[in-house]
């Protein structure tokens, strides 16, 4: 799907891989940005930023809830056109507990935001991109939605809830035979402050810009899965022919995985 000319949904994109992927598009000749975000303030530095590039617009949506979902699409659709391509980018990560130790609200919060809100997204604009036969929707899933990691288990979940979903749906709409296309990208961590703290000391920690001109590309191209070092793409090959004590040695101790987490602080707010 070409950037050039499209009218383009960015959640989450008032930071982040989220803003660094508005302002590409826009430096790739976007119609349109719509940036929808919870943060009113990082949303209004992002709007004055990019305006000079294009014509982009700041939506403050709770992803999370469906009518406020509903709300901006409809207001998105009256101001700037038909939407060509959704990143369905927000997401959190709420804490390095133990699982033992997530509350109720750590839990709620994480599998809404990312796993429900890009349903709820996407669910609103897909039946519009399929009448237009046109539209392109990239889920921002995670290398954690291939592999166990401690730690992490909830976020783990929700990515790989994410994942199964994405590409269950690039499935219904070949089948269907609608040009409409998913793309799933899975990104190890990546050094834009959600996950300040962790130590990776095989694969090196993916840098925003790279790892964003990437995801633009994968759209470029309409990438059904992209998975972020291209090792990971391996990584369920891996865990089926090795026996278990063997993939956990390999994730665990040699690439030091299942030790990323101990000395996380992810953001202050
Ligand atoms: N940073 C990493 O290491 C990493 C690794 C793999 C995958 N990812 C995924 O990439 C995506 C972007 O991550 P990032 O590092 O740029 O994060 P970030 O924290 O910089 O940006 C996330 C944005 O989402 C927004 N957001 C959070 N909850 C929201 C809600 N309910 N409604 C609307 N907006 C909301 C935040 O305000 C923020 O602007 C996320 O889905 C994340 O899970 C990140």
């Amino acid at each position: 799907m070409k950037i050039k000319d499209s009218v383009i949904v960015i959640t989450g994109g008032a930071s982040g891989i989220g803003k660094i992927m508005g302002r590409l598009a826009l430096e790739k000749g976007a119609k349109a940005i719509a940036v929808w975000d919870i943060n009113q303030t990082n949303l209004d530095a992002v709007v004055s930023e990019h305006s000079s590039l294009g014509k982009v617009k700041g939506y403050v949506v709770n992803v999370a809830d469906y009518n406020a979902v509903k709300t901006a699409y409809e207001q998105t659709v009256k101001d700037l056109g038909a939407v060509d391509i959704l990143i369905n980018n927000a997401g959190v990560v709420t804490t390095n507990n133990t699982f033992d130790k997530n509350t109720p609200a750590d839990i709620e919060r994480t599998i809404t935001i990312n796993t429900i809100a890009p349903m709820y997204v996407a669910q609103v604009m897909l039946p519009d991109m399929i009448e237009r036969k046109k539209g392109h929707i990239c889920n921002i899933a995670s290398a954690a939605g291939l592999l166990a990691v401690p730690k992490m288990s909830v976020y783990t979940a929700s990515k790989w809830a994410t994942m199964g979903w994405s590409d269950s749906v690039w499935i219904e709409l070949k089948e269907m035979k609608s040009p409409v296309k998913i793309t799933t990208f899975a990104p190890y961590f990546i050094n834009t402050g959600m996950f300040d703290g962790v130590k990776s000391w095989f694969f090196p920690i993916l840098d925003p810009e790279k790892t964003a001109k990437r995801v633009i590309r994968a759209i470029e191209k309409n990438t059904r899965f992209k998975g972020v070092p291209f090792a990971f793409r391996f990584a369920r090959l891996m865990q089926g022919l090795m026996p278990m004590r063997m993939t956990d040695w390999v994730f665990g101790e040699v690439f030091g995985i299942y030790h990323a987490m101990d000395n996380f602080r992810g953001r202050k707010n």
